[in-house]
């Protein structure tokens, strides 16, 4: 039983790409406590880290990069503490970042060692502004630090053979860097790595900076999983920022377009306008009937944890997450509101006005606001009677008395409170 029916797609011969839906959830990864934490004002302690950690994994994510512990000392010692105090489930693999430096990689294997499987992600800029302005050099000379990374990391895994590894590699800033030279440097990274030859790897593409429309992001990913080696041997990931608002739409787009994984963070904390928000791209896929794979039905508690960790608070009108989304302030959307869920019968796919997905999936609850001013209708001045007199209105007095109230609404202006309707209901039909 689908809960939720999928957007009626366009018929597949007029579609432009093969797969204009997903039916599938990508693979997740939770960057919260690396590119999330990298963005706060507070650094998080390593006791919000834990805290954090321990709410992803309860959520079912199964990939979660839990720092870059060669940059920073309280990210070294959260990564030991996970390792040494066994708080890593058998299922979840941690992933931490690094430069391709060759000191910075080797002490990110310390950070590392003991674990039973990581992934080691290792980044290098790309794009032809960082090429030219930040590290002077030609294609050349950045593709060779990469292909040098690739081969520190892959020589530091063999000294740490009981540990099952996985690579990545992410072409830092690719949304501005030359499709033929990501293709090339990836190319030239997976020749040391081998995914053909059962090494794991995965390349991540990120949006470092969003900077077309999703649709163009969505093209760059399809051209890249065209026109590289190996493709069947690797996941494509994605890893989008917000800068246009749009980094939940060029992940689904990019899914769409080939990639295997997401990353992301909950609610979207990160750089400047923030990452993927995990929470939404994941609910948009439920409302379309497409299984998440992480469980999200318990918002308030992940609201709780985001907000105590990142000490920044939920936006009541967050999607799917905010105080204020599940509620109807305007007296027609309740009143369709309230006839939907009065004809809907149990286990019926969720087809309500206004309400995008069933509250009580994420925790929730519909709340009515109901305030009456001159612009309400005949539903919200008989709910108030109804809710706080119990007095039941015939459909035809609801029409007449709304006419009434909302006169004195026009005389009075602002809002009419719900002693004032009782007064005025009383005056005119219960008076003798
Ligand atoms: O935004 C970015 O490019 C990153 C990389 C290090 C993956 O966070
Ligand atoms: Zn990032």
């Amino acid at each position: 039983h689908r809960k939720y029916a999928p957007f009626k797609p366009i018929a597949k011969k007029d579609r432009r790409w093969p797969d204009q839906t997903i039916d599938k959830a990508p693979d997740w990864c939770a960057v919260d406590l690396r590119d999330g934490n990298q963005a706060l004002v507070k650094p998080m302690t390593v006791a919000q880290k834990q805290r954090l950690f321990d709410l992803l994994v309860k959520l079912g994510f199964k990939e979660i990069e839990i720092g870059f512990p060669a940059a920073s000392q309280p990210d070294f010692d959260f990564c030991r503490k996970l390792i040494e105090e066994d708080r890593i489930p058998g299922d979840v693999k941690i992933q931490v970042l690094t430069q391709a430096r060759p000191e910075l990689i080797e002490r990110t294997y310390e950070a590392l060692a003991g674990a039973k499987q990581a992934i080691v992600h290792v980044y290098n800029s790309t794009s032809t502004v960082q090429r030219e302005q930040v590290f002077g050099l030609d294609r050349a000379g950045i593709r060779d630090i990469a292909i040098r990374g690739a081969k520190v990391v892959q020589d530091f895994a063999a000294k740490y053979p009981d540990t099952d590894w996985s690579f990545q590699y992410s072409p830092e800033s690719f949304t501005g860097t030359e499709l033929d030279f990501a293709a090339e440097v990836i190319d030239a990274v997976n020749d040391v790595w081998r995914p053909d030859q059962g090494q794991k790897v995965i390349i991540n593409l990120p949006a470092t900076v969003e900077m077309a429309m999703p649709n163009v992001f969505a093209d760059q990913v399809e051209w890249i999983c065209d026109n590289i080696r190996y493709r069947d041997d690797i996941r494509i990931s994605l890893h989008t920022h917000n800068d246009r608002g749009c980094a939940v739409a060029a992940a689904e787009l990019g899914v769409m377009a080939g990639a295997d994984r997401i990353e992301g963070t909950l609610m979207g904390n990160g750089e400047r306008t923030g990452n993927m928000d995990l929470v939404t791209m994941a609910m948009n896929l439920y409302s379309q009937g497409v299984d998440p794979e992480v469980d999200l039905s318990g918002m308030a508690e992940i609201t709780e944890v985001v907000e105590a960790c990142t000490e920044i608070s939920t936006h009541p009108r967050h999607p799917y997450a905010g105080e204020l989304v599940f509620t109807a302030f305007s007296g027609s959307h309740q009143d369709a509101i309230r006839k939907c869920l009065a004809r809907r019968k149990e286990g019926e796919t969720w087809n309500v006005a206004y309400l995008p997905i069933d509250p009580s999936d994420v925790g929730r609850r519909y709340e009515e606001v109901v305030r009456i001013n001159s612009q309400s209708g005949k539903g919200g001045v008989a709910y108030v009677l109804e809710r706080d007199y119990r007095i039941t209105l015939p459909r035809w007095l609801q029409i007449e008395f709304a006419k009434v109230v909302q006169r004195e609404a026009e005389t009075n202006g602002g809002e009419i409170d719900s002693d004032t309707i009782h007064r005025l209901f009383e005056e005119r039909y219960l008076k003798v």
